[in-house]
Parts: structure tokens; sequence; C-alpha cells
């Protein structure tokens, strides 16, 4: 069903991997691939009225199960609108985000544990992983010192360093799906290890 490429990037809070995304599809561009970017939450106009709720400091209220059902509304919305479409038509998707952030962030991070969102990914997902994610790693004080101020980038420290630690363990456990990138290094030699790895992958 799925002829594209999906390559999805992932990492702690001001980790660059946004600026990476777009340098990597710029890049593919260049070489003639059809490339289709998306984000999580948001990627469509549902999801970005999802994502205004999550990201929002003033949401306040917002409980931890409601937040990961909204991260899953984003996804499922995403999935259909976008993801499964570009696919099927051969284009390579690049989503800035994706399931392992729900594993990290609210599996962990939040405490809700990694079966309820495993769970929800079937139901969301229906199956489509990536064929190669990034993640791009930065200590926590980096990229805390990086982000802007988010609902989920004022959440403590501790909350943030169990969400790089649960990246960091998602990618020894699945070490041919997620690859890590240091993400100290300068802009370009990110994106040159970057471009090592995906020009690896088949066509
Ligand atoms: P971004 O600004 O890096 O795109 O990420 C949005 C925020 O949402 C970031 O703090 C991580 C968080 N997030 C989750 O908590 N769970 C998720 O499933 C996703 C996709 C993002």
């Amino acid at each position: 069903m799925t002829k594209g490429r999906f390559i999805t990037f992932e990492g702690p809070e001001g980790s660059g991997k946004t600026t990476q995304l777009k340098l990597l599809a710029e890049r593919l561009r260049a070489e003639g691939c059809d490339v289709v970017e998306t984000r999580e939450p948001g990627g469509t106009v549902i999801g970005r009225q999802i994502r205004e709720i999550l990201l929002n400091p003033a949401s306040t209220a917002l409980r931890p199960t409601a937040e990961l059902l909204l991260m899953f509304a984003s996804r499922a919305q995403n999935v259909d609108e976008v993801i499964l479409p570009a696919l099927a038509a051969g284009k390579t998707v690049l989503c800035d985000r994706f399931t392992d952030s729900s594993l990290a962030y609210q599996g962990a991070g939040r405490g809700l544990g990694a079966e309820v969102v495993y769970d929800l990914d079937r139901i969301a997902c229906r199956g489509l992983v990536p064929h190669l994610t990034l993640l791009i790693d930065v200590d926590v004080e980096t990229g805390l010192a990086r982000a802007i101020q988010t609902r989920m980038e004022q959440l403590p420290v501790t909350f943030h360093r169990t969400v790089r630690e649960t990246f960091l363990q998602l990618a020894a456990d699945d070490p041919s799906r997620i690859r890590i990138i240091d993400g100290h290094h300068d802009t370009s030699t990110i994106s040159r290890q970057i471009w090592k790895v995906v020009s690896m992958l088949p066509e």
C-alpha cells in the first residue's frame, strides 16, 4: 500500500530537527524527489487547531490522557489526509515528530505507559511505521536553552530528561529504524550526517 518513503524526525526540545527536516527536503527536491513535509501535532487544518490547544501555555487544565488522545487525534487526521495518500502516490514524506514522541512524552514523561500508546497507534496509524527515524539527540540543558516557551517546554527538567532517555532507549531497541544523530554539532555537519543515512535508503 505504501510505495513512497516515510521518514520521521524526533528529538528532545531544541534539538534543531525542524531546521534539519527543511534542509533534507531541499536536498531531496534538488535530487528530483517529490517531497511532502508535515508535522505533529499539526500538519492539517484540523491538526493545527489541535496543536494550538496542546501547546498553548493557557491550557493548564489539560489532563495527561486528554493530551495523549489529542496527539493521536491530530495524528489520525494527518495519516488519513496527508501521509497515506502521499505514500500511495510514491512521494517521500518527512514528518516532524510521530508516535515515538508520544512514547517519550506521554508514555514515559507523563507516566501513561507504552501499552496505551501502542494501542492508539494501532487505531490511528493502522500499521504505518516510519521507514527511517532520525533522532536528533541533544542534552536537555542545551535543548531547553534554545527552545521557545510552549506548554510542554515549561515542564520540569526531570520530565525532559525522561523524554531524552526514552528516545535513546527506543533507538537502542530498534537501531535499524531509529538512527541517532548528534545534535550538538553545527547545522551543516548535522545535515551532512543525515544525508549520509538517507542516501543509503533503498528507493
Ligand atoms: P515541536 O514544537 O517540536 O513540533 O513539538 C511540539 C511539542 O509537542 C513538543 O513539546 C513535543 C510535544 N509532543 C508530545 O508531547 N507528544 C507527541 O506525540 C508529539 C507529536 C509532540
